[in-house]
């Protein structure tokens, strides 16, 4: 059986109320997830609590970790603080290259301080360059690690990527490296969805805007489990 990944991301989003909110909307869905679908939500850390205590069917995941031990670095999270409250960490995200100047180099030592904490590094790229640059970096990624593929112009645009594009692309990404998952990001909807899931060399999908409504991801999670095998 194909495995699928159903990961969103909250990014800079939802005051506590609204979080609850969702958790109790999302709960009320009553959604099952069929065997070989992983959920993975990513929300902002002050609400991770909430989410461990409410126990939804999903993995949790963070949106960012410190390059750098525990320790004095001040406002940091570090790998080793999250281990054993989440299994996933979302690095290398567009956004976080573009306005946090992170570069392939701070990215692959986040992706270090993860695998070394045993939490699972899912790094987005919109380039075979990225993905290569991080390997050559960071070699045990490809046993724990996944990629989300996210080309630029479809992230928050409404303008996804073609699946045929986009499984072109992940089967460059494995062709080049090896065999890895690879998911597929940007405007991803329960409407687009299904086209993505059919893919060979895609993995599942990585949701932004449609992760923040609590109605769109559960059927996110319906059309994943119609079209898993
Ligand atoms: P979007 O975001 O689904 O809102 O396009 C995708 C992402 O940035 O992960």
């Amino acid at each position: 059986m194909k495995s699928i990944e159903v990961l969103g991301n909250w990014k800079s989003n939802k005051t506590r109320g609204e979080a609850k909110d969702w958790i109790q909307k999302f709960s009320s869905q009553n959604t099952t997830i069929k065997p070989g679908i992983r959920t993975i939500l990513c929300p902002a850390f002050h609400h991770l609590d909430l989410f461990l205590e409410a126990k939804l069917p999903m993995a949790l995941g963070v949106q960012d970790v410190s390059p750098y031990p525990s320790g004095a670095y001040t406002g940091e999270i570090s790998a080793s603080m999250l281990s054993g409250t989440v299994a996933f960490v979302l690095l290398g995200h567009s956004e976080r290259r573009k306005y946090f100047e992170e570069t392939d180099n701070i990215i692959a030592k986040k992706v270090a301080e993860a695998l070394r904490h045993t939490l699972i590094p899912i790094v987005c790229i919109s380039q075979i360059s990225e993905a290569t640059t991080l390997v050559n970096k960071v070699p045990q990624f490809m046993q724990n690690g996944l990629f989300l593929y996210e080309p630029l112009t479809a992230i928050g645009s409404g303008q996804a990527d073609s699946p045929e594009n986009a499984d072109a692309f992940a089967q460059e990404v494995i062709t080049t490296l090896g065999p890895i998952p690879v998911l597929y990001g940007g405007s991803v909807k329960p409407e687009n969805a299904a086209g993505f899931f059919a893919m060979e060399h895609i993995s599942g999908v990585g949701v932004g805007g449609a992760s923040l409504d609590p109605v769109q991801f559960a059927k996110l999670i319906e059309v994943a489990s119609s079209c898993s095998k």
